[in-house]
């Protein structure tokens, strides 16, 4: 399958109303971890996530006449502004998909967007912001063009053009757990688009994630600098090797509820990502004292308690607390007596498993 089997349709007349369409589409954290890239947004390895709830984009995405034919034109508006460097990163990515979306340019856009989180606060904004405009223009290509798909087909097609705004953002067009990358190991994975997990064991249906706000700076290397220094790094092909076995062996873990083995995996993949970050040759590092703080206490705790906790990192010094839902007052006891005791930020955000994006009508 290759970008032109998306080939779309023209409009046959110019647009003569204007005709929007929304949808709310939540963040996902990786749990093995897209680490480096190859061609046009293709995973070097696969990757697994989970999709949250409560921190999501809304987009409403606006196609308004236009009277001659050209390029990309938007408007931009974020949290009820106009943004400039966001729209132009928007209108980049839209210029990459006109083949898609031919009619792209015959209309005029407005893009209008806000999320329900706080930036810079180690939720992936890319990630929900990609995968609104995807699944809004595959929404109004199905109103300009007539395109019907089914439910599998849509849902595919939008993650294939999520991908392209952003890589994480494939992952976020489903509920649930979600595969991104073709996991060697495992059938019916592709890098062109994610899949859904659809053996879940019922424990992990529930799982919840709070997220420990270390520091909400501006991080000194973007995860699109991150990615280009995976080329050329001495570890490379034994992280590819280790991220399909961790795809292979977390999914069966999700499957039975063999809550150790996805512990084990989960942190496995947290520290790999940062050791990947510290050893590439321009080697940098994301997590603060803080955070080998929080983490060490995470670990203890565990030990000391036997409850069944774990963290995960972003490309970034927040940590993410994943724990399950039965045990769910003693973590949050321990979050707030523990591990934000003495915090500067004293911040969290309590996400969970969710039920993917929704279509506002
Ligand atoms: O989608 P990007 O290009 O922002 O990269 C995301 C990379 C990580 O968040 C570190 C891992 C992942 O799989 O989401």
């Amino acid at each position: 399958m290759t970008h032109s089997d998306f080939s779309g349709s023209r409009l046959l007349s110019p647009l003569a109303e204007p005709v929007q369409v929304s949808w709310q589409s939540p963040s996902n954290i990786a749990l093995v971890k897209y680490w480096g890239k190859t061609g046009q947004q293709l995973p070097l390895n696969p990757s697994l996530s989970m999709t949250l709830s409560e921190a999501y984009t809304e987009t409403i995405l606006s196609a308004l006449p236009r009277e001659t034919e050209g390029p990309v034109e938007l408007g931009f508006w974020f949290e009820g502004l106009p943004h400039a460097s966001f729209g132009n990163r928007m209108t980049k990515f839209l210029e990459t998909v006109t083949e898609i979306f031919p009619w792209l340019q015959q209309v005029n856009l407005k893009l209008e967007t806000h999320n329900t989180f706080p930036h810079s606060a180690g939720i992936a904004s890319s990630a929900s912001a990609f995968s609104a405009l995807a699944l809004c223009l595959c929404s109004l290509d199905a109103v300009l063009c007539g395109i019907l798909l089914d439910e599998d087909e849509f849902r595919f097609k939008a993650s294939y053009i999520a991908r392209l705004g952003s890589g994480s953002a494939c992952r976020s067009v489903y509920p649930g757990f979600t595969v991104w990358g073709a996991a060697r190991a495992v059938p019916g994975f592709s890098d062109l688009a994610a899949v859904p997990v659809t053996e879940v064991h019922r424990d992990f249906k529930s799982l919840k994630d709070t997220i420990i706000i270390v520091s909400r700076n501006e991080k000194p290397v973007s995860s699109s600098d991150g990615h280009k220094r995976m080329k050329g790094h001495p570890f490379a092909e034994a992280r590819i090797k280790q991220a399909v076995n961790n795809t292979a062996e977390l999914l069966e873990a999700i499957k039975t509820g063999d809550k150790q083995t996805f512990i084990r995996i989960v942190e496995n993949e947290a520290f790999t990502l940062h050791a990947l970050m510290m050893t590439s040759e321009d080697g940098f590092m994301l997590m603060q004292p803080e955070t080998v703080r929080i983490i060490s206490r995470i670990q203890e705790l565990r030990k000391e308690t036997g409850l069944d906790i774990c963290f995960t990192l972003d490309a970034g010094p927040n940590i993410h607390l994943l724990y399950f839902a039965d045990q769910s007052e003693q973590v949050r006891k321990l979050i707030v007596e523990e591990l934000l005791k003495n915090n500067e930020q004293n911040l969290r955000i309590d996400d969970y498993c969710g039920s993917g994006p929704v279509k506002i009508t």
